[in-house]
């Protein structure tokens, strides 16, 4: 049972990683990012996810100095953008993110995209960065199951985290299942739908049996599946409540109907065909 905000996972090589993480896609730079991070970090998270694409990463850093939270206190993952991909600047691109950082390391570096004809390149740089010692662990994101075997048939290191978006309408059972049985712990990006569980009253309905909301109820779904999640806003009383899902577990009824929700639906890209 997951019972704090301090719980945390065991990635495959040791690590240690908080199952709640706090998400800052489209969180503008400057001061909308700094403050977010400070009521994060006030509000106990331990886990920020940003990415080089978010442009945000010298707010994240400058935020997390100014917060006094010690550094090895957190848990700070970013990622390699699809251009550098393209480019193999991959050292280049993780440089520049810990120079935006103000950091000497991250916790978690990993492939945003897997990008056709050079995911496979890439995972052997990121091996190489690994034994820098610079991440303390790598992974990938928005890799489906063949992508993630293209990686394993050919791999010094396995990757410790594959994050995906999942959320009640997107299950995804399989991947989940190869993850799990090849300890690569899995990530939830949306785990809120991006706002899309908003009026829907399944979740409406499990909420008020809990007395609580649906975004709780969401995000306690995904750590029943020992899934690790990371909501994103902007807001002080959200950021609050999305942390708040630690005094209750769903029932294994209710976990049941909520998966029973899986209509296979993205808001985002599929990782098979994207063209940025
Ligand atoms: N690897 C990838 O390709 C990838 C892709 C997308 C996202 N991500 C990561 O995953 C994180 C989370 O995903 P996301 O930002 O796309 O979507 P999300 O966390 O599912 O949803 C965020 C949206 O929900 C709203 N919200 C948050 N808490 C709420 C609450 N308690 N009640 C009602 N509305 C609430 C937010 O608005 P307010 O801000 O106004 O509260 C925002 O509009 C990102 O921030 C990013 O770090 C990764």
């Amino acid at each position: 049972m997951i019972n704090s905000i301090k719980d945390c996972t065991t990635l495959n090589n040791g690590l240690t990683m908080p199952w709640l993480g706090f998400g800052v896609f489209k969180v503008p730079e400057g001061e909308e990012v700094e403050n977010s991070i400070k009521s994060a970090l006030e509000t106990g998270y331990r886990h920020i996810d940003t990415a080089a694409l978010y442009g945000n990463e010298r707010g994240v850093g400058k935020a997390i100095r100014a917060s006094g939270v010690p550094r090895e206190e957190i848990f700070l993952t970013t990622k390699v953008w699809n251009d550098n991909q393209r480019k193999q600047r991959i050292h280049e691109a993780f440089e520049e993110s810990l120079d935006r950082l103000g950091m000497e390391y991250v916790d978690l570096y990993l492939i945003h995209w897997p990008v056709k004809g050079f995911y496979q390149k890439t995972w052997k740089k990121m091996e190489e960065i690994y034994k820098s010692g610079k991440a303390k662990a790598i992974g990938v994101s928005n890799f489906l199951v063949h992508q993630l075997e293209d990686i394993l048939n050919d791999c010094q290191v396995i990757p410790a985290v594959n994050q995906v978006e999942f959320h009640p309408f997107l299950l995804q059972p399989e991947l989940l299942k190869f993850c799990q049985s090849r300890n690569i712990q899995l990530e939830a990006w949306a785990p809120l739908i991006q706002g899309g569980f908003a009026g829907v009253r399944d979740f409406e309905q499990i909420a008020e049996k809990y007395q609580k909301s649906p975004a709780q109820v969401l995000l306690r779904w995904d750590l029943q599946h020992q899934v690790v999640t990371i909501p994103k806003s902007t807001n002080p009383k959200r950021i609050a409540e999305n942390a708040n899902i630690f005094d209750f577990e769903l029932s294994a009824e209710d976990m049941l109907k909520i998966d029973q929700l899986d209509k296979g639906k993205r808001v985002g890209p599929d990782p098979d065909h994207f063209n940025f």
